[in-house]
C-alpha cells in the first residue's frame, strides 16, 4: 500500500483548519498541533517541531485573521502574519518541504482599477493585515523554493457543530431575514465571497502547484449590494427586506478586490475550478436549505 504524505496543518481549530482538515483526513497523513503545540511564532519551537516530524507539505493556516483586530494590534499581527510565516519558510526550506501558505485577496485594497484582478497586478494594501500578507508572501518565497501563496477570498459557511465560524455573507444576511431587518451593502465595492466547502475541496490540488502566488477563491463580476440581492432571492425573500444600497461607501474610489482565477486553473491543469460567487451561492443554498 502507498504511504500518506505527511502533512502539518497550522491553524487546525481555526474556521478554515477545521473544515481543511475534515477533507484531507483519509487521503493523508496529517499532523495537526494546536496553538498550544506549537506556536509559530517561535522559530525554536518551530524547527524543533518540522525536524521531528518530517513534513513533506506544510499547510499554513494559523494566523490573525480578523482585519479589524489586526489595525488595532499591528504588532501583533506582524509577528502572527509576518514572522510566522518567515519561521515556516525557513525549515521548510532546510528540511526539503513545501510551504501552502493562506494570503488573502486584502492585499488588493488599495487598487482603484476595475475588472477580476490578476496576481501580477501592481498592489499596495491599506492596512496592516493586507499589508503583512504582502510582506509574508515576499518574505516566504525569499526563505522556501518551494513556497505557494494563495489569496483566498472571504469565506462563508453555517455553523457546524465542533466548528469554529467568523461573522459572515451568508449569517450576516439570513440574521438580517430572521430580525427582519436590512443591512446597508456597498455598490462601490466589488469582491469574490466563496464558500468554504469549494475552498477545501479545492486545496489537494495546491499540493501540486509550482512555487508562485496564486488567487485563490471564487470569482465575482456583481458589487457587493448585488451579490446580497441576488441571496436574497435565492432564498425567495423580497431583497428590499435584506438589503439597503449603501452609495456612499468609497466615495473616493470604488474598492475592488475581486480576483481572477486564471493562473491557478492553467498552472493545476485546470484541476483548480471555482464556481463563482453566485452559482456557488446557488449549490450552498441546495446544501444548507432554510426557512
Ligand atoms: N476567514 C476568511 O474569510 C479568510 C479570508 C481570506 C484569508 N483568510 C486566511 O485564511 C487563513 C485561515 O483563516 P481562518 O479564518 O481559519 O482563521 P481563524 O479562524 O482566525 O483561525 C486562526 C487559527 O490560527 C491559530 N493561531 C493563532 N495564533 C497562533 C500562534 N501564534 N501559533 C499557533 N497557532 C496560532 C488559532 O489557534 P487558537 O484559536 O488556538 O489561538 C486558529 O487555529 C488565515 O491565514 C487567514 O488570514 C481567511
Amino acid at each position: 500500500m502507498k504511504s500518506m504524505q505527511n502533512i502539518l496543518v497550522t491553524g487546525g481549530s481555526g474556521f478554515v483548519g477545521n473544515r481543511a482538515i475534515k477533507a484531507l483526513q483519509g487521503q493523508y497523513n496529517l499532523i495537526t498541533p494546536s496553538h498550544s503545540e506549537l506556536d509559530i511564532t517561535s522559530a525554536d519551537e518551530v524547527e524543533d517541531f518540522i525536524s521531528r516530524t518530517q513534513p513533506k507539505i506544510i499547510l499554513h493556516l494559523a494566523a490573525i485573521s480578523n482585519t479589524g483586530y489586526c489595525e488595532a494590534h499591528p504588532d501583533e499581527s506582524y509577528l502572527v502574519n509576518v514572522v510566522s510565516v518567515e519561521n515556516l519558510a525557513r525549515s521548510a526550506e532546510k528540511h526539503h518541504a513545501k510551504l501552502v501558505f493562506f494570503s488573502s485577496d486584502q492585499i488588493y485594497n488599495g487598487n482603484h482599477e476595475s475588472g477580476l484582478l490578476s496576481e501580477d497586478v501592481p498592489v499596495s494594501p491599506e492596512n496592516h493585515y493586507g499589508r503583512h500578507k504582502l510582506l509574508a508572501e515576499e518574505r516566504g518565497a525569499a526563505l522556501c523554493k518551494d513556497f505557494v501563496a494563495l489569496r483566498a477570498t472571504w469565506m462563508y459557511d453555517i455553523d457546524r457543530p465542533g466548528m469554529k465560524t467568523h461573522n459572515n455573507f451568508i449569517l450576516n444576511i439570513r440574521n438580517a431575514k430572521k430580525n427582519g431587518t436590512p443591512l446597508r451593502f456597498a455598490t462601490r465595492e466589488f469582491r469574490g465571497i466563496t464558500w468554504i466547502d469549494d475552498v477545501v475541496k479545492n486545496i489537494p490540488y495546491t499540493f501540486d502547484l509550482p512555487a508562485g502566488i496564486y488567487n485563490f477563491g471564487a470569482e465575482n463580476h456583481l458589487n457587493t449590494y448585488e451579490t446580497a440581492v441576488e441571496y436574497a432571492k435565492i432564498l425567495q425573500c423580497n431583497p428590499e427586506e435584506i438589503a439597503i444600497p449603501d452609495t456612499e461607501r468609497f466615495p473616493e474610489h470604488i474598492r475592488n478586490i475581486s480576483i481572477s482565477m486564471e493562473k491557478a486553473k492553467i498552472a493545476s491543469k485546470g484541476k483548480i475550478q471555482f464556481r463563482n460567487t453566485l452559482e456557488n451561492l446557488r449549490e450552498f443554498h441546495k446544501a444548507n436549505k432554510v426557512d
